[in-house]
């Protein structure tokens, strides 16, 4: 059988007394298929034939890989290592588990291995269709839980969007793609690096203007997010400067008194310092709600 690498990714088959069918790293893991292309990386979809050896179920592992546009990129394999170590920080239902950091011995190339997320990604999820009040509101409590326990553990994911969280058939959202996070206690990344990989369309303003990513910009990005997930469109045209000196009014969701409304107008502000709200503040608020409350306006 053919498989499908990507760019130049040539991996050997070996043969342990498992199937020799697909190329194999490090003689574990037996890559199946592509499930993903990012700006940074290739995610392959994985059997982690030591585990299926010893009999175990959850054997479908993800193993992502520096994509080679970025071979000449110095840091790219240092981030994937960033990655595990800051994702390995966290433990919580709605984030992704990591499994191992390992550098294939034949391609020298790094790659790390986390848990498999069957589903959708939000985004795919949001342009399909229209949402529910009540899977829209579980949705949001699991993805603010998920950004809330990253801040937390010191965990700036830098990157939320609707495309890096994953939304299973029973509605679990696990947030992932931890490619650019930083960890508070150790010095941020660059700005050019940021802005290069970051998606601008969810960023906070202040990373397009020499700043590091800090809670306060993940705050921003999960408020787009939000507005998103329960108006089915983005809160601005765009994020840029122009923007932000046409002052663009937020049309609100419920109406302006609404208590969640309130509370994503306030991290919607242009200016980190007047962002007078929190993600834990969200995370209350939204408890608070039922989907009843959503399916009325607010005057
Ligand atoms: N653990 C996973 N399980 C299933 N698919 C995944 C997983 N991680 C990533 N993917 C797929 O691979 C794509 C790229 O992965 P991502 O980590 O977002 O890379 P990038 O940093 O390049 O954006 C995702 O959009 C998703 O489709
Ligand atoms: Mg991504």
């Amino acid at each position: 059988m053919n498989i499908a690498l990507h760019n130049d990714l040539s991996l050997t088959p070996v043969s342990r007394g498992v199937s020799t069918e697909y190329p194999f790293l490090q003689m574990r893991y037996a890559l199946r298929n592509i499930a993903g292309v990012g700006g940074m990386g290739v995610v392959y979809r994985a059997n982690d034939t030591l585990l299926s050896a010893l009999g175990a179920t959850d054997d479908i592992v993800a193993v992502k890989m520096c994509s080679s546009d970025l071979v000449d990129h110095p840091q790219a394999e240092q981030r994937l290592l960033m990655e595990y170590q800051n994702a390995s920080r966290l433990k919580h239902p709605n984030i992704i588990a990591m499994r191992q950091f390992d550098v294939c011995r034949q391609q020298q190339k790094a790659f790390l291995v986390m848990e498999w997320l069957d589903g959708l990604s939000l985004e795919q999820l949001l342009y399909q269709q229209v949402l529910s009040a009540d899977v829209a509101l579980k949705l949001a409590r699991q993805l603010v839980d998920a950004v809330s326990h990253c801040h937390t553990r010191g965990v700036v994911h830098a990157d939320i969007k609707p495309a890096n969280f994953q939304v299973s058939p029973e509605n679990h959202l696990t947030l992932f793609d931890f490619g650019i996070s930083r960890w508070l206690y150790q010095p941020a990344m660059i700005r050019n690096d940021v802005i290069r990989a970051c998606s601008c369309r969810y960023a906070a303003p202040e990373l397009f203007n020499e700043q590091p990513p800090t809670i306060s910009s993940d705050l921003f990005s999960v408020c787009c997010v939000l507005y998103r997930l329960f108006r089915g469109e983005h809160p601005f045209k765009d994020t840029t400067d122009e923007a932000a000196a046409r002052n663009d009014e937020i049309a609100p969701i419920f109406g302006r008194r609404h208590p969640l409304d309130k509370v994503l107008l306030q991290g919607l502000k242009w200016q980190p310092r007047e962002r007078s709200t929190s993600v834990d503040l969200l995370q209350q608020v939204l408890l608070q709600l039922s989907a009843a409350d959503l399916n009325r306006y607010w005057f």
